[in-house]
């Protein structure tokens, strides 16, 4: 079985073609970060305009990389949601054409199921199994059971961790994207330095927050009474990389107990998104999981951030079980896993 997988809901214009071997024939990758800097941040309106300027040469590269053409495929699949509209539409419109020009099936993705899913395509694992999904745009903790099946345990009452990331690096002055900056600097950091509150410590359930940790880092520059120099800089992005991993780690912590009384035979903890890419964040939620008898997977961070190989795996996941989609299935700004799951406590809460 051969699956095109399309991402078009962030910043990144994806495709990719894999098989039901779990092999990755091709996974061609365009980053718009360079058309987003000059902002300091994704600005939706740049990003559907790329994601039109460039589907149809990325898409091209996927099926040339992979040595196939349309006819060869069994589906198609697209990310249909959640993301950035303008986007999601370049992505799921360029499906649904090639669909009807091969006369194929069109298979309709969530995006975070892709995320929730690459273990399976890299590691082969079996349901159930926990799942930290940590991006720019999400952090959420689920039980998956099975595909279209997710239970959530928690989510963030306000920023997601990439984006505390972001947001952290920005007012340090290092760039975009903030994460792989925050973390190159906080190597030579010293992570004592500055007592950062570590969010929801000690308080049940696995609900995350991450906007006062932001707060008190912009506190921490106002009191050194001068512009921060670069010891500063990398003590405080050591400092905060630190109150992130300990935050993760204890709502994990909480995430394991509960899916463990769920599910007595749980074997695996899987990392997915963006900042899942972070070593040391890394190193914290493995030795976490070994405590706790769980196996840590962390998938290459080629394959935790934003990428076809993904979709096209959904897609497949799904295509097996006898599950495409009609063509007028309409694209979701907004769609939870788990649209069962109670609602985080506090307001703004991210589905
Ligand atoms: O999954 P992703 O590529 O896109 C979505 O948000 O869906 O994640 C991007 C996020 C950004 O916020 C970025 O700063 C963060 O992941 N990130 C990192 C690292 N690399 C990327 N955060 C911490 N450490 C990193 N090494
Ligand atoms: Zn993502």
């Amino acid at each position: 079985m051969l699956i095109l997988g399309i991402e078009t809901s962030c910043d990144e214009t994806a495709a990719a073609v894999v098989d039901d071997q779990r092999r990755i024939l091709s996974n061609v990758v365009l980053s718009q970060i360079e058309d987003h800097r000059p902002f300091g941040g994704i600005v939706p309106e740049v990003a559907a305009r790329a994601h039109l300027a460039n589907a149809d040469a990325i898409i091209s590269r996927a099926m040339q990389d992979a040595g196939v053409g349309f006819a060869d495929l069994d589906a198609i699949a697209a990310t249909t949601g959640p993301g950035l509209i303008g986007g999601v539409l370049v992505g799921a419109m360029s499906a649904k054409a090639i669909a009807i020009a091969a006369k194929k099936p069109f298979v309709a993705v969530n995006h975070l199921e892709g995320h929730a899913l690459t273990a399976r395509l890299t590691d082969d694992i079996p349901f159930p199994y926990l799942l930290l999904l940590v991006s720019g745009g999400h952090c959420q903790l689920l039980i998956c059971e099975g595909v279209g099946r997710y239970t959530r345990l928690g989510t963030t009452i306000d920023d997601a961790a990439g984006e505390a990331f972001d947001k952290t690096a920005k007012l340090l002055g290092l760039g975009y994207p903030g994460g792989p900056k925050i973390e190159r600097a906080a190597l030579d950091g010293d992570a004592k330095r500055f007592a950062l509150p570590r969010p929801m410590s000690g308080k049940p359930g696995c609900d995350f927050s991450f906007s006062g940790l932001k707060t008190s880092v912009r506190r921490c520059v106002e009191t050194l009474g001068h512009p921060p120099n670069d010891q500063d800089v990398t003590d405080i992005a050591a400092s905060f990389q630190a109150a992130v991993a300990d935050s993760l780690v204890g709502r994990t912590k909480n995430a394991i107990r509960t899916a463990q009384d769920a599910h007595p035979g749980l074997a695996h903890l899987v990392v997915a998104g963006g900042v899942a890419a972070n070593t040391a964040i890394g190193d914290a939620l493995r030795s976490l999981a070994e405590k706790n008898g769980l196996r840590c997977i962390v998938p290459s961070p080629a394959l935790c951030t934003d990428n076809g190989a993904m979709i096209a795996w959904a897609g497949l996941e799904r295509f097996r079980l006898g599950l495409s989609d009609p063509l007028d299935f309409k694209a979701r700004p907004r769609w939870p896993l788990d649209p069962d799951a109670p609602a985080a406590a506090f307001a703004g809460v991210k589905a």
